[in-house]
């Protein structure tokens, strides 16, 4: 198997999901069929932002796969806090492991990675931008729950702006038809243009409001986020925003007896406690499927051939910013070179003006 790398959900082909999806339900049916498959196999986890669950499922998806894991949850305990770049850490960690997930805060981060890594980079968040594993996470309990990724209503509830998860769930659903999306959100985090755009040009339908109440009622899926506190400018800003949309018991009797409630968690307020012994609140076990999807994911990864970082020599050396998003790794990283598709940035889909 070629090289390749999971920076976006959409990097896998339907073909490829779909073979994925049964080899989850495979190794959730039958672990100890799998126990051993990645002996003598490392996979790196390098974490320069915090995490429970996507860092742990991926290290439990590789022990119970019977390889090793190394790596950082914390960039300070590395060489990073000398002023290492991501460059050089990737080359080198790429010479010791198998298999590379990356959390980074800044958008672009895994893509600027692969660039350089002779193996295979899995993109565990990228600042706001995009998080894959997680939209396959939720691919594979909505597909369990609806048998259908087609005619459902869904409702995206929260910080739309900077959550990762919903900009990579509508780049998975863009793929599919007859779907209603409800945006729910204060228009201050409302969906980025260019998500907006890629979800519009489809056969998918979009209603945006700024009340759960008003969109409740119709849903066949609710999937609340967290307003993302660590990307706002100042305390004030995130303050403005926080505490609007809370799903209590109370709005849940007006939601569909089979409506499901989903979350990328971590939750802070916005889901009222006594909503987790709801039945249709399914978002414990939505995390714990994300494990077993994670398993899958590595050992379709794991058989790819070490194979040489792209030839960069082709690509011209940025002279000056070439993207104008402050949060996009190429302001940060500035050896990277200038990559764009159709005006766009290719590290963190920003516009080129
Ligand atoms: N859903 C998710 O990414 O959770 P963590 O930040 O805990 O990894």
């Amino acid at each position: 198997m070629n090289l390749r790398h999971l920076i976006d959900f959409n990097d896998m082909t339907t073909t490829d999901w779909s073979m994925l999806y049964n080899l989850t339900c495979d190794i959730m049916k039958a672990p100890d069929k799998y126990a051993e498959v990645c002996k003598g196999k490392i996979l790196a986890t390098l974490f320069y932002e915090p995490s429970t669950r996507t860092q742990f499922s991926f290290q439990a998806a590789m022990h119970r796969l019977g390889g090793s894991v190394i790596g950082f949850a914390d960039p300070n305990s590395s060489s990073v806090s000398k002023g290492e770049s991501l460059r050089d850490t990737v080359k080198i960690v790429s010479g010791y492991a198998d298999i590379m997930v990356m959390r980074n805060p800044l958008e672009g981060a895994a893509y600027a990675a692969s660039l350089y890594s002779p193996i295979p980079i899995i993109n565990a968040g990228d600042g706001g931008h995009l998080h894959p594993t997680q939209t396959m996470t939720d691919m594979f309990t909505i597909f369990n729950e609806k048998k259908t990724y087609e005619n459902l209503n869904i409702g995206l509830c929260g910080d739309l702006f900077n959550g990762r998860t919903v900009h990579s769930f509508i780049k998975a659903f863009s793929r599919y038809k007859h779907n209603k999306f409800w945006l729910v959100s204060t228009k201050e985090l409302k969906l980025p243009g260019y998500i907006h755009e890629i979800i519009h040009n489809t056969e998918n339908e979009i209603t945006i409001t700024d009340t759960l109440e008003e969109c409740i009622g119709e849903l066949d899926i609710l999937y609340m986020t967290r307003i993302q506190r660590e990307r706002f400018k100042s305390e004030e800003e995130y303050k403005r925003q926080a505490g609007i949309y809370i799903l209590t018991k109370d709005k849940m009797r007006k939601a569909k007896p089979d409506m499901i409630v989903m979350h990328p968690l971590p939750k802070v307020d916005e889901i009222y406690c006594d909503v987790d012994d709801d039945p249709r609140a399914i978002y414990f076990h939505q995390a714990r499927n994300g494990m077993y999807v994670r398993m899958a994911l590595i050992l379709m990864f794991c058989e790819a051939n070490r194979e040489r970082y792209t030839d960069l020599n082709a690509y011209p050396l940025p002279q000056n910013k070439f993207c104008n998003n402050a949060r996009c790794i190429s302001n940060h990283e500035v050896y990277l070179p200038e990559l764009t598709n159709d005006n766009s940035c290719a590290y963190c889909e920003n516009k080129l003006t």
